[in-house]
């Protein structure tokens, strides 16, 4: 579907270990290798760090210009950075363990996109990495939503995932590469899945649904994937 048989050798993903041996199993059985995940030590939370990257990034030839373009992605108000940090934080306050839970492994894959963009900006000879915009303005706080209502939060959540959607459709127009724009529509297409996910966790959240019908938001997750 991606054009490329190696899409699954590297694969970014942050997960709630409770039992690593059955979650390794699980994901060698879907033919996932981890590079990040997450493991309750005593409550503690650690990340693990595998090296690679969620899609495949190449580029047909440098082109500096677009690589400016692309820190919109990195350090910008809609950034991965800026989405990354507001549903960690966010995951952190969230009530119910679910959607706490979903916040996190979308959180985590959003670090993998950003992973992605600064592979791209390197390989387009852009500028040296650094949270700033496509204008070279300096990431702010203030992008992030910091929202303690979960309805308030999910809803920031969604609208997020819109803005960056828009931002890649936009930004696929601005190249004729045809590989920036394979990987630029997979990270569109991502932020569509998470926004749907955040929209049903809202809607559960105001139908008062019980407890284990917010289960499926983390199946419906790790299920989102498109096979190779
Ligand atoms: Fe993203
Ligand atoms: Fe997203």
């Amino acid at each position: 579907m991606f054009g490329s048989p190696h899409f699954f050798i590297n694969f970014f993903i942050l997960l709630p270990c409770i039992n690593l041996p059955d979650l390794w199993e699980e994901l060698l059985r879907q033919n996932y290798s981890i590079i990040h995940y997450l493991k309750y030590i005593g409550g503690i939370k650690l990340f693990k760090y595998f090296n690679g990257l969620l899609y495949p990034v190449e580029v047909s030839y440098p082109d500096p210009e677009f690589g400016r373009v692309m820190f919109e992605h990195y350090g910008g108000k809609d950034s991965e950075f800026s989405a990354a940090t507001q549903y960690m934080n966010h995951s952190y306050n969230m009530p119910n363990p679910y959607v706490s839970e979903l916040l996190s492994l979308i959180a985590a894959e959003e670090h993998s996109h950003m992973e992605m963009v600064a592979a791209s900006i390197q390989k387009l000879g852009g500028h040296p990495l650094c949270y700033v915009n496509s204008q070279g303005v300096p990431w702010s706080i203030e992008y992030v939503d910091q929202s303690l209502d979960p309805i308030a939060m999910l809803q920031a959540d969604a609208e997020a995932e819109i803005r960056a959607k828009q931002l890649y459709n936009l930004h696929f127009t601005m190249t004729c590469d045809p590989k920036l724009q394979r990987m630029i529509r997979f990270l569109g297409e991502r932020e569509d899945v998470h926004q749907h996910l955040f929209e049903k966790a809202r809607a559960l959240i105001l139908q008062n649904a019980p407890l284990d019908s917010f289960r499926r938001l983390i199946t419906e997750y790790r299920m989102s994937f498109p096979t190779a």
